[in-house]
């Protein structure tokens, strides 16, 4: 049965989407069948899979507004062999379609359910707020991975998404949930500088072992690969990018087998 995986942080430019799509291709190699959900109406995620927006009938935002069937929606990857419900910038306007709406939470939840037994992991790339969208994500989700970038105000806000955790798990009482830490992870270390290795040391006394032992260096492959529609796992591969990346499926997967 599929584990619905959030990979949420509400500040931007931390690691989300490259972590998704390159989370969602490990996994994939490690033999799971794994679906990517983009629910930021920036679409980098959808972009970053080099799927071609312009000619898709259906996106995520049809899910939200109860136009589509998810199995409608649902596209195949063409460089790794991972699955995505693609989105598209109409997403924005989702938002205030949900305010009127008596089950505005739970939307995500109930379509993904339809389709849960598919899939061994469905991560979610959620946008960089924590609106309407991302709390349906979050509703969604037994776990969430929070990435934390390697930089001063590392922790920033995160107490803010701690709270949102335990208001949603209150929620999940009505879909029998429960959401855990799945982990924070560490990105975009520069290890040059002293800066990233001080961050390091505090959202480990934070966070004590719900850290991944994986850490993802800054590596130009990383932030090059999307302009060529491809996660940096196929891009180039034998990049450190690549290889932390492979490491964290591997942590990842060992930790929920133990
Ligand atoms: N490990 C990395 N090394 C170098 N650049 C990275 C790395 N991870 C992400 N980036 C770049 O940093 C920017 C923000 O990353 P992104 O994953 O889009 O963050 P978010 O989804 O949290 O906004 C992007 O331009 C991305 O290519
Ligand atoms: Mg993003």
């Amino acid at each position: 049965m599929g584990k619905i995986l959030s990979i949420s942080n509400q500040k931007g430019g931390v690691g989300k989407t490259t972590t998704s799509v390159n989370l969602a291709s490990s996994l994939s190699y490690l033999g799971k069948r794994v679906l990517l959900v983009d629910v930021d109406h920036q679409a980098n995620a959808t972009t970053y899979l080099g799927i071609n927006r312009a000619n898709l009938e259906y996106t995520i935002a049809d899910i939200f507004l109860e136009r589509a069937k998810i199995r409608e929606v649902i596209q195949k990857v063409d460089s790794v062999n991972v699955d995505i419900l693609p989105a598209r910038y109409e997403l924005g306007d989702v938002s205030q379609y949900l305010l009127g709406h008596d089950n505005k939470d739970y939307i995500l939840a109930n379509a993904l359910e339809e389709i849960k037994a598919d899939y061994d992991y469905i991560i979610i790339d959620c946008p960089p707020s924590l609106g309407v969208v991302t709390i349906n994500a979050l509703v969604a989700s037994d776990s969430v991975l929070i990435p934390v970038q390697c930089e001063f105000l590392a922790l920033d806000g995160l107490t803010q998404l701690l709270n949102t955790i335990r208001v949603i798990q209150k929620k999940q009482k009505y879909n029998h949930k429960s959401l855990t830490i799945e982990g924070v992870l560490l990105t975009m270390l520069d290890t040059r500088s002293n800066i990233g290795y001080e961050v390091i040391n505090e959202v480990r006394t934070y966070f004590k072992e719900k850290v991944f032992k994986t850490i993802i260096p800054r590596n130009v492959k990383c932030s090059v690969a999307p302009s060529h529609g491809l996660p940096v796992t196929e891009f180039s591969p034998g990049s450190k990018g690549s290889v932390s990346y492979k490491n964290l499926a591997k942590e990842m997967v060992e930790l929920s087998e133990r």
